[in-house]
C-alpha cells in the first residue's frame, strides 16, 4: 500500500482515517467539497486535496486513477443519489486491483444473519420517511450504494458501524459477520478507531469482500464475549 484516495476526506471520519494513514506512512489524496476545505487544517499541507462533490465521477476519477486503496465515507445526504453516485464512481475507476473500503453503519443490510429488533426497524422506516420528506437525506440511497458495492468484483469491504463517540482511541474494533451478535450489544464504537478499522482493512484480504459490523474493543459487550470465547 503506498497511496491511498480519501472520498469525503474533511468529515471527522475522514481526518481520522487521513491522520492515520499518513501515520502509516503512506500518500494520502483526498476529495471533499469545495466549502469544508478550510475544516481541513493543517492535513491540507500534508495531503493532496481535490475539491468538489464526493458523487463527482470526473474527480473521483482523477483522485482514485493512481491508488493503490480507496477509503470512501458513504453518505446519504440529499435526494440525488449522493451515496449510490459515489460508490458507483469509486467501482468504475479505482484500479481493478486496488483495495476499496466503505463506511456505513449497521442500518445497511450485508449479512443473511443480520437481526434487527422490530423497534429498531419501526424506528429506522421512520426516520427513512422523515428525511426523505424533507429532502434532508435519502438513508434507502446509502443502502442501494452497499448493493452495488456488493454485485462488483472489486476487492471490497464495507464496514458497518456503530454509534460513534469521540474519544482517546481504546484500539482496534473488534467485529461480527452479522449485525445483532452478542458482541455488539454494547453499540458504542469510538470514532478515531473506525477511521482505524477502515485503514487496518487495506491491507487484510481476509476482510475482502466482507461486511464487518463493528463494536469498541473495551465496550462491555465485546469484553464479555472475550471473556466467554
Ligand atoms: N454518526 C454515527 O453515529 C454513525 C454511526 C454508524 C456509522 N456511521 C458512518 O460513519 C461515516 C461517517 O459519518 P459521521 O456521522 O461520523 O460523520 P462525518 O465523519 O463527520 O462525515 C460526514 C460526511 O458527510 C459530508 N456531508 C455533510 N453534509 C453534507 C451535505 N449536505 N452534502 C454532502 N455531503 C455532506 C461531510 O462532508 P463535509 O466535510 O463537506 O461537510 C462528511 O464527509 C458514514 O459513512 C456513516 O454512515 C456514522
Amino acid at each position: 500500500m503506498r497511496r491511498v484516495g480519501i472520498i469525503g476526506v474533511s468529515g471527522k471520519l475522514g481526518q481520522y482515517m487521513a491522520r492515520e494513514a499518513l501515520d502509516r506512512g503512506y500518500e494520502v489524496v483526498g476529495v471533499c467539497r469545495e466549502q469544508s476545505t478550510g475544516k481541513l487544517g493543517d492535513l491540507a499541507e500534508a495531503i493532496s486535496v481535490l475539491p468538489g462533490d464526493t458523487n463527482d465521477r470526473r474527480l473521483i476519477r482523477e483522485a482514485v486513477a493512481s491508488c493503490d486503496g480507496v477509503l470512501t465515507v458513504l453518505v446519504p445526504w440529499g435526494t440525488r443519489h449522493y451515496a449510490s453516485g459515489t460508490a458507483q464512481a469509486v467501482l468504475d475507476y479505482a484500479r481493478a486491483d486496488a483495495r476499496l473500503i466503505f463506511s456505513c453503519g449497521w442500518h445497511v443490510p450485508g449479512h443473511e444473519k443480520d437481526h434487527y429488533p422490530r423497534t429498531t426497524l419501526l424506528a429506522q422506516s421512520a426516520m427513512t420517511k422523515l428525511m426523505r420528506a424533507i429532502r434532508v437525506m435519502d438513508i434507502d440511497d446509502q443502502v442501494e450504494a452497499a448493493r452495488l458495492i456488493y454485485a462488483s468484483d472489486t476487492r471490497w469491504t464495507v464496514v458497518r458501524g456503530s454509534t460513534l463517540e469521540e474519544g482517546e482511541s481504546q484500539g482496534l474494533p473488534v467485529w461480527a459477520d452479522y449485525v445483532g451478535h452478542p458482541k455488539l450489544a454494547s453499540d458504542r464504537t469510538r470514532r478515531v478507531d473506525y477511521a482505524r478499522f477502515m485503514v487496518e482493512a487495506l491491507t487484510d484480504d481476509d476482510l475482502v469482500r466482507k461486511t464487518p459490523a463493528i463494536v469498541g474493543r473495551l465496550t462491555q459487550s465485546a469484553l464479555v464475549h472475550e471473556k466467554s470465547a
